[in-house]
Formats: C-alpha cells, sequence, structure tokens
C-alpha cells in the first residue's frame, strides 16, 4: 500500500556506506552506466575512511625492485595466521597496482621521490617497502579524489539516510528501507542489487579509533537481517598505537607510520621492550605482536600511571615528522598540547579494525542473499587473524571495482524484481514501534555497557569464564533494550538512529563473544589466556548465523606460486602473559 509520508526512489543498485568502498563501487557503475544512489549516515567528506593514515599497499616495486605482488600476498597469508583466503588474497594482491592507477589517474596526491615515482614506505611484518601515502593524511586524500570522481560522474548520494533494514524476497534483494536523520522522512528504496560498505564493529569497545556512532556494527545487523552471515566476527584488530587522553578522544589513532618511520616504543621504566617479544623486526613486527606486548608491558606494571607506554618519535629530523607524520604532529598539539619532535607519546592499544564481517564469496563478494553483496571493513576474507596495515586501503579499490562490475552485470541480467509487502510492512513497523516507546532505559547508557562488556571480556586477552560473564552481560543488555525511551526532537532523529545502531553493537557483541569463545586457541589478534597455543585444527574461519550457530568453513590450500614465499613466524610463548 501507498504510504504518503514515504519517499519512493527507485535505482538500479544501491549503495549503503558513503566511504572509499562504496564510492569505488558507485564510480564502477556509474562509468558502466548503470544507474547507482550511495547513502550515508554522516557527510560523505567526512567517512570513516578519511581516518584511514598511514598507507595503501601494493607491490609497485618503485623502491625495492625484488617486490613482487606474489611476495604481497604471500606476507599478507603469512601475516593472517594462515586464516586468510587464498584466493581473496591473490585478488587483492594481484590487482592492488591498477587499484593505484585509478586513484593516480583521478588526482590523488600520492607522496613522490625526487624523479617522479611514487614513494613507498616500510609498514609492519612487510618484506619490502610497498606501502604508498600522502604524508599520514592517505586516506583523507583518497575519500576526497572518490569524491570529487563521483561528482564528476554525477553519482546522486544522500548522505543523511539511515539505513534499518535491507529488503528481501525469498532471498533476493529488492531495496532497502530508511529514514532521513534530519527530517525523519522515511524511504523506500528499491533496487535489482545492494551492496552494503557500512564499515565494522569496533566501536563496541570503550577505546576504539572510530568515532561516536560509526562502526557500530550495522553492516552486521543489516546483512543478517537480511539472511546473510559472518565470518570471523571474534578477529578484531587491536592497533598497538591509540592515545589514553583526553578521555574524550581516548583510542585516536597514531598511525603506524610513527613505526614506520623510525618510531621507538619504551615502557615506563625505559625499556625498549620490543626485544623481549620480537627481537628481529622490533617496532616493526606486526600490529598483533606489538599490541600484545604493549598490552603485557602495561598488564605487567611497566606501563605508565596512566596505562600506557611510550611511542617515541622525538629522535627523527623534525623535517621528516611536518613532511611524513603531519597529522600526528597536529593531533597531538590539538589533545595534548605535546610537541612530537620533543616529547614521547603515551600509548596503549584500542580497537582498530574489524578483520572478519560479512560472509562474501572471494570472486565477486556475493553474500548468498542473491544481489547483495558486501565490501570493505563491511566483508571478510583478506586478513585472517591479523591485517597488514595498508590491506584495507587497496582492499576497497581492487574489491570497489570487482563487486561494482558484479553488480552491473547482475542488475542487467535480472528479468524482473520480485518484491514483498511483507518485508516493507515489517522495516515500517519497527520504526513506528520504536518512535512510540517511551520506556525509561537510557539509549546511550546502554551502548555505554556493551562497550564496557566488550573491553572487560573480549579486548586483547580473553578467556572462557570472561567470554562467559560477558555473554550474560548483554543478555541484561538486550533485556533491557525493551524497555527503551526513543526521542527524536527539534535537533533531528539522531536518537532514533542511536537505537538501530545499539541495536547493531548487541548482535555485533553477540556474533563476537560467540566465536571467541568457539576458537579455544591464541591465534593473531585472538589472545586465549587458557589456551596460550595455536591449534592447527583451527585453521578454518568461523561462521555465525545467529546467536549460537556457528559453522566451521574450511580454507583452501595456499596455491603453489605464493606458498614458497611464506615465511615461518613461530607463535609459541608469544602470549607471554
Ligand atoms: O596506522 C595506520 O596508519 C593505519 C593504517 C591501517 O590501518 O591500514
Amino acid at each position: 500500500m501507498l504510504n504518503p509520508s514515504e519517499r519512493q526512489i527507485a535505482t538500479s543498485v544501491l549503495v549503503i556506506g558513503t566511504g572509499g568502498s562504496g564510492l569505488r563501487a558507485a564510480i564502477e557503475l556509474a562509468e558502466r552506466g548503470i544507474d547507482v544512489l550511495v547513502l550515508g549516515k554522516r557527510p560523505k567528506a567526512d567517512a570513516h575512511t578519511t581516518l584511514a593514515a598511514g598507507g595503501i599497499n601494493a607491490a609497485l616495486s618503485t623502491m625495492d625492485v625484488e617486490d613482487s605482488w606474489q611476495q604481497h600476498a604471500a606476507d599478507t597469508i603469512t601475516e593472517s595466521y594462515l586464516l586468510a583466503r587464498p584466493n581473496t588474497v591473490r585478488i587483492v594482491a594481484e590487482n592492488a597496482a591498477r587499484g593505484i592507477e585509478d586513484l593516480e589517474r583521478w588526482g590523488m596526491p600520492f607522496a613522490r621521490e625526487s624523479d617522479g615515482r611514487i614513494s613507498l614506505r616500510f609498514f609492519g611484518a612487510h618484506t619490502y617497502r610497498r606501502t604508498a601515502f600522502a604524508g599520514d593524511y592517505t586516506g583523507l586524500e583518497i575519500q576526497r579524489t572518490l569524491v570529487d570522481r563521483a561528482a564528476q560522474l554525477g553519482i546522486q548520494i544522500i548522505d543523511t539516510c539511515y539505513v534499518t533494514r535491507i529488503l528481501v524476497r525469498d532471498n533476493v534483494v529488492f531495496g532497502a528501507y530508511g529514514f532521513d536523520l534530519d527530517s525523519g522522512e522515511r524511504y523506500v528504496f528499491r533496487s535489482d542489487a545492494v551492496i552494503l560498505a557500512a564499515g565494522g564493529h569496533t566501536r563496541i569497545w570503550r577505546r576504539t579509533s572510530s568515532r561516536r556512532d560509526e562502526n557500530t556494527g550495522d553492516s552486521f545487523r543489516l546483512a543478517v537481517l537480511a539472511g546473510a552471515r559472518i565470518r570471523d566476527p571474534e578477529l578484531v584488530q587491536f592497533h598497538p598505537s591509540g592515545l589514553v587522553a583526553p578521555e574524550n578522544a581516548a583510542g585516536t589513532l597514531v598511525s603506524e607510520a610513527a613505526r614506520g618511520e623510525g618510531g621507538i616504543l619504551r615502557n615506563a621504566v625505559g625499556e625498549r621492550f620490543m626485544s623481549r617479544y620480537d627481537v628481529e623486526r622490533m617496532e616493526l613486527s606486526t600490529r598483533d605482536r606489538v599490541a600484545l606486548a604493549a598490552y603485557t608491558e602495561i598488564k605487567e606494571g611497566r606501563g605508565t600511571p596512566n596505562g600506557a607506554v611510550w611511542l617515541d618519535v622525538s629522535h627523527l629530523p623534525r623535517e621528516t615528522i611536518m613532511r611524513r607524520l603531519p597529522r600526528v604532529y597536529q593531533t597531538m598539539l590539538e589533545l595534548q598540547m605535546l610537541d612530537i619532535t620533543r616529547d614521547p607519546i603515551e600509548i596503549a592499544p584500542t580497537a582498530h579494525y574489524s578483520m572478519g564481517g560479512v560472509w562474501v564469496r572471494s570472486e565477486d563478494h556475493g553474500t548468498g542473499v542473491e544481489g547483495l553483496y558486501a565490501i570493505g571493513e563491511a566483508s571478510s576474507g583478506l586478513h585472517g587473524a591479523n591485517r597488514l596495515g595498508g590491506n584495507s586501503l587497496i582492499e576497497l579499490l581492487v574489491y570497489g571495482r570487482i563487486v561494482g562490475e558484479a553488480a552491473a552485470r547482475y542488475s542487467v541480467e535480472l528479468s524482473a524484481q520480485q518484491r514483498s509487502a511483507g518485508a516493507l510492512a515489517e522495516a515500517r513497523a519497527e520504526i513506528d514501534g520504536l518512535l512510540a516507546a517511551d520506556g525509561r532505559e537510557n539509549v546511550r547508557a546502554l551502548q555505554r555497557a556493551v562497550r564496557n562488556t566488550m573491553t572487560e571480556y573480549a579486548g586483547v586477552v580473553r578467556d572462557e569464564a570472561g567470554i562467559r560473564q560477558g555473554l550474560t552481560e548483554l543478555g541484561a543488555v538486550e533485556d533491557r533494550i525493551s524497555d527503551i525511551g526513543v526521542h527524536p526532537d527539534a535537533a533531528g532523529f539522531q536518537d532514533l538512529a542511536h537505537v538501530f545502531d545499539l541495536k547493531s553493537s548487541v548482535l555485533a557483541a553477540r556474533a563476537t563473544l560467540d566465536a571467541a569463545l568457539e576458537r579455544r586457541e591464541s591465534r593473531g589478534c585472538h589472545n586465549r589466556s587458557d589456551y596460550p597455543d595455536l591449534d592447527p585444527a583451527l585453521r578454518v574461519n568461523l561462521v555465525w548465523s545467529g546467536p549460537g550457530q556457528l559453522e566451521r568453513e574450511e580454507i583452501p590450500d595456499v596455491p603453489a606460486d605464493i606458498a614458497p614465499l611464506m615465511r615461518d613466524v613461530p607463535t609459541a610463548g608469544k602470549l607471554v602473559e
């Protein structure tokens, strides 16, 4: 039935998310002449991609001629602790140079050597220099480049739209439902295909490099309600260097570029502690190791009074800092009045990246729900149990193009769009119900409760008793949601958006805890103090389809052209707590 208060919009392909992956997919669609509409819940110029700092990986060999895409793939699989899906890795590494070329063509201001070659810097655990950059504003420059290109192509973007449901009939997508964050006006979007590019779930920890109201697990909820599944939700990357102060900016990222350029880590008694954890690679070890090392130093009493360690770049030439770490320099002045050319930075691990995400096929990132695709941090398969810094930005360029192409083909070949009045009615009723809710529970307080639970029981180191306690506490939050009060006001419908953020966070938290319980081993970012060793039988992906529902997914063998390039990474004694 036609509801006059709803705006009806039809397009061929709908993209949910205005960050780098969503925009890259939209550009591909528009270049192929396909009608595309992009939706987002925050301003497109300020999508989360803008926070990605240090760089984007491609084996361009402009600095180290020995590098190759096969070596990039080998490093990625090695450092994923063998949980990355080899075909996904191959696709990203093999197509990475093309991703960089696309950006160059659209005007991306990469840092260059004096002879014009694209500069590449070291990031942790890469065999060669292969991280291209624009100072430490790489993500911001990529986002600007993609926004400009999208504007040139006339791509329509609504970045005040909160999507509450993907509309599905008999496992086939036909659109989405949502509301305008300013006016509350409802939207019914009808489309042949939907590309989910709405990020990850790291905002459900207290200290996180995500800002308020972003990465709240929206992709998880939208996908699961549509009939898709989540792969490896427990595999969350804690970046070693998050700020601990001020309180309202806790978790803000200090780019790995600081270590890449020669930054040194020390504990509160002045020891360069990485020699205890990875004497060979020291500060350029993998993120999981450096984060665990910092965590261990703090836990064992060698941290600062604020529960942190020191990251020092003050020995580097001032010119290096100004040219290669300008954002770190500015951020520290703004947030702490600290001059990093003179003083060290107090840092501790921060929840940074969802390495798991919506289950997707490697070849086209289809989700198993016909016409529904997922990309970027919303998706899964590339990173396994530890992500190499710089791999997320290249993934969104590579798969943005591939998924745009796949969705275009799907839309063109679709013979008819089947819709469901029931699915639409359900989406409508959900918002109606929430707007009528006048309970005593406050959304912000419940969001805080989820973050406290996840921080306490699902942080850098976990154990069975804690995870079970986390599940119990989460159950209590779920009960309290039934007595929620929702109060949009003259300023807009943010309060309604926050309830959906909360629902997403709770679902993402449950998936994370369920899978963390099931993964009875320590591997990469997932440290179980009760299972300190890696278990070869758990070289599987864990696929979650609802509370308590987990399946094991086999991982194919590493291809013969990549396997010989992999290094042996010893894990014995990694968990030294
Ligand atoms: O530390 C950083 O600059 C982050 C990069 C990344 O997460 O890829």
